[in-house]
């Protein structure tokens, strides 16, 4: 049993007081403890004797109880009164994001696979192709899109739209940036958590005027958490793009991601995989290929799971010092950066049959 897990079965639990809003989106899960079959969850409540606290733990336990055989359950309540309730009170709509035609979330099991690094690329790379790209890099636990594209330094614009504030989007490289690194510094990102994370993200997604766009794609967390889960509840993707490197323990995390996009509750579509760092060429050498996180282990994934692969790119040096120096390989005409175009290509043959 897993803590994701019991996040989802909390999503079924409405609270009557506010809309068809669940007690995850709310931020109203403090706490969840689990040792074998016992599980101990905490419910937060802005307020003592809050009238609902009764009928919402109730919920929880029977949410539990429905799904989880021989569970035994226990609801506990803590009353926290500035807790994110305040924060989640944002009430964002989805009107920024009404001339966007497709949201992508770009996924990855696991950090450090190259996540960003495709998701950088394959914006910039569709922009080339003519298409009209924004990026929202919405990963928490490590932003790095703003190194990625030479943007550090940027402060978006925010004003207000009558009784809203608006955030605009940064351009360069044809394509519109929004990254949560803009507004935190690298190492109060990591200490995000839960709800304050999730909210701070769809802040970011929801209020950014984002304007016509043919996709907008999201640098996702690593990992198949509870914030996974709020933001693809919460924005309206198309579907998911999933990165890998070939290596065995990146793929079995392939594996949990695709089952996430899968399970029956979010139930998107995934475009495909794209198989990064494939395989090594040398600068000096570039006819050569050597396999050193193994051969094909993308290849094979794919077949299994019935996805297409979208693309293989190797590891060259290229793709990591354009990546530090802010400039994306995609922009290039080298051989990293034909690879990244004609995974563009691939992405939007297979967008095209979703
Ligand atoms: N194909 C590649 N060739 C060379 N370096 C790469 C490649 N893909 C990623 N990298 C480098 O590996 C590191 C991790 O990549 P990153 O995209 O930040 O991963 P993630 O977003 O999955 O954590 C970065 O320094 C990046 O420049
Ligand atoms: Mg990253």
């Amino acid at each position: 049993m897993k803590q994701n897990e019991i996040m989802k079965y909390l999503y079924d639990v409405q609270h009557p007081a506010k809309g068809d809003r669940n007690i995850v989106e709310l931020g109203m899960v403090d706490k969840v403890e689990i040792d074998g079959n016992r599980v101990t969850v905490t419910l937060a409540f802005p307020k003592h004797r809050d009238p609902l606290a009764e009928y919402l733990t109730g919920s929880a336990k029977a949410a539990l109880i429905r799904h989880i055989p021989g569970v035994e359950a226990e609801i506990k309540t803590v009353v926290k009164e500035d807790n994110s309730p305040k924060q989640t009170g944002l009430n964002l709509g989805t009107e920024e994001l009404e001339n966007v035609r497709y949201i992508v979330g770009i996924a990855s099991g696991k950090g450090g696979v190259g996540k960003s690094t495709v998701a950088v690329n394959l914006a910039v790379a569709l922009a080339r192709l003519g298409y009209k790209v924004g990026l929202a890099d919405a990963d928490v636990y490590g932003p790095s899109v703003p190194k990625m594209t030479g943007t550090e330094d940027a402060i978006p614009e925010a004003y207000r739209d009558g009784d809203k504030e608006v955030i605009m989007p940064f351009e360069k490289y044809g394509v519109k940036w929004m990254s949560i690194g803009y507004f935190a510094k690298p190492e109060q990102a990591l200490i995000w958590r839960g709800p304050m994370a999730c909210n701070a993200l769809k802040q970011m997604i929801l209020q950014v005027r984002w304007g016509e766009l043919d996709f907008l794609l999201i640098d996702m967390p690593p990992g198949t958490g509870d914030i996974h889960l709020s933001l693809v509840h919460d924005i309206p993707m198309s579907g998911a793009v999933i990165v890998s490197t070939p290596q065995a323990v990146a793929l079995a995390d392939v594996e949990k991601g695709v089952s996430m996009f899968r399970n029956e509750k979010i139930n998107k579509p995934i475009v495909g995989l794209v198989e990064n760092m494939a395989w090594f060429t040398p600068a000096e050498l570039p006819d050569h290929r050597y396999y050193i996180f193994g051969k094909d282990g993308g290849v094979k994934m794919a077949e299994k799971y019935g996805i297409s692969l979208l693309g293989q790119i190797p590891i060259v040096q290229s793709i990591r010092e354009s990546g530090d120096d802010g400039e994306p390989a995609a922009l290039s005409s080298r051989p990293d950066g034909v690879a990244f175009i004609e995974l563009a290509e691939n992405f939007i043959s297979r967008m095209q049959d979703l």
